[in-house]
């Protein structure tokens, strides 16, 4: 990545223009930037998934917004720019006392997980949660929102320090999935019953062993694939399991239900403003900084989420 110049975005009728002081990373912004991701922007572009910022212009058809408002977006890239455009649809006021830089992080790991978890998986009360990688972006998000909903909920992650941010997230048992036996500690903690859902957007090998644990009926949700291998995945387990592998595809999601993903952030608001969802940040000072903070996230050194400040 390198800092230059692009051409002023202009809002067609159904979008809004920010001016953005804070952006959001994800792991998907280090995909996109190698041409790894689904989405192959034109080069050359600016990554960044989602931002906050003020609101500097909009198209006819907006009609629930000011210029000057405070606002979140999901951009699916474009974000690490002094300008960036959303759909209207993904553009949302950011609630009173929430600052920018948290209203930077919640778009696309908290709309992602509260679908995966909600929409997809109906997690219940009572029911036990696996999260894999559940120090990232993604795994936070999901530790936070399963307590809310009063799951059980077993982190696993690579290092100790990312177990104790698991923990001071609400886990209820650590697993550290690099140097434990990550299916006995799952039939210890759980009886031998397996865990009823399965967050993974880690992919390789451990998505058989977690789809190995799951309980009869469970669920699998298919996040992602950190670990850079898709798994394939024998069809007999699944057989032998009853239960359903799920794919989640937040973007497509959010662009065919847009009013459902309006109403999951509305149920979210207030959990955010009582800081039962409180997300991570370390916060990066400059745009100079941001390469270097990609880089971070690709070598699995990031805890919770990265955001950078443009302003
Ligand atoms: N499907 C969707 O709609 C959707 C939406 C958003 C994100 N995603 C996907 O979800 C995944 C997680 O995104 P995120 O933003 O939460 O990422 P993140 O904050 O970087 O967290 C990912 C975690 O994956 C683990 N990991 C294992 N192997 C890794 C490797 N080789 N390199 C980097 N991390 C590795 C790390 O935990 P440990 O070190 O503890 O293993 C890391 O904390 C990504 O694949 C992303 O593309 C999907």
């Amino acid at each position: 990545m390198q800092i230059g110049e692009l051409p002023k975005p202009v809002p067609n009728a159904n979008q809004v223009l920010i001016s953005v002081k804070t952006c959001g990373l994800n792991f998907p912004d280090f995909l996109m930037v190698q041409g790894k991701y689904q989405v192959r922007p034109n080069l050359p572009f600016a990554a960044g998934a989602e931002v906050a910022g003020t609101v500097l212009a909009f198209g006819e058809n907006v009609k629930n917004l000011q210029i000057g408002q405070a606002v979140f977006a999901a951009t699916l890239y474009g974000g690490l720019a002094e300008q960036v455009l959303a759909d209207a649809y993904k553009v949302f006021p950011i609630p009173q006392q929430m600052d920018f830089q948290t209203a930077a992080a919640i778009s696309v790991t908290y709309g992602t997980v509260f679908h995966a978890l909600f929409d997809r998986a109906n997690l219940q009360k009572n029911e036990t949660l696996l999260v894999l990688g559940a120090a990232g972006g993604i795994g936070e998000a999901s530790i936070q929102l399963a307590k809310m909903a009063g799951a059980t909920v077993i982190a696993c992650a690579s290092t100790a320090e990312k177990l104790d941010l698991c923990k001071k997230n609400g886990a209820d048992h650590l697993i550290n999935y690099q140097s434990e036996d990550f299916r006995a500690k799952i039939k210890e903690i759980t009886n031998n019953k397996g865990v009823d859902v399965v967050i993974d957007p880690v992919g390789g090998n451990f998505t058989e062993l977690a789809l190995r644990s799951l309980a009869w009926k469970g669920r699998h949700l298919i996040v992602g694939f950190t670990m850079g291998e898709i798994p394939k995945i024998p069809m007999n387990l699944v057989l032998l399991k009853g239960c359903q592998i799920m794919g989640v595809f937040w973007t497509d999601f959010v662009t065919r239900e847009s009013q459902k993903n309006i109403e999951n952030f509305e149920k979210m608001f207030p959990l955010f403003a009582n800081k039962t969802l409180n997300p991570t940040l370390e916060i990066i000072d400059s745009l100079e900084n941001a390469d270097a903070a990609l880089t971070k996230i690709s070598q699995r050194k990031a805890l919770g989420k990265i955001v950078v400040n443009l302003m």
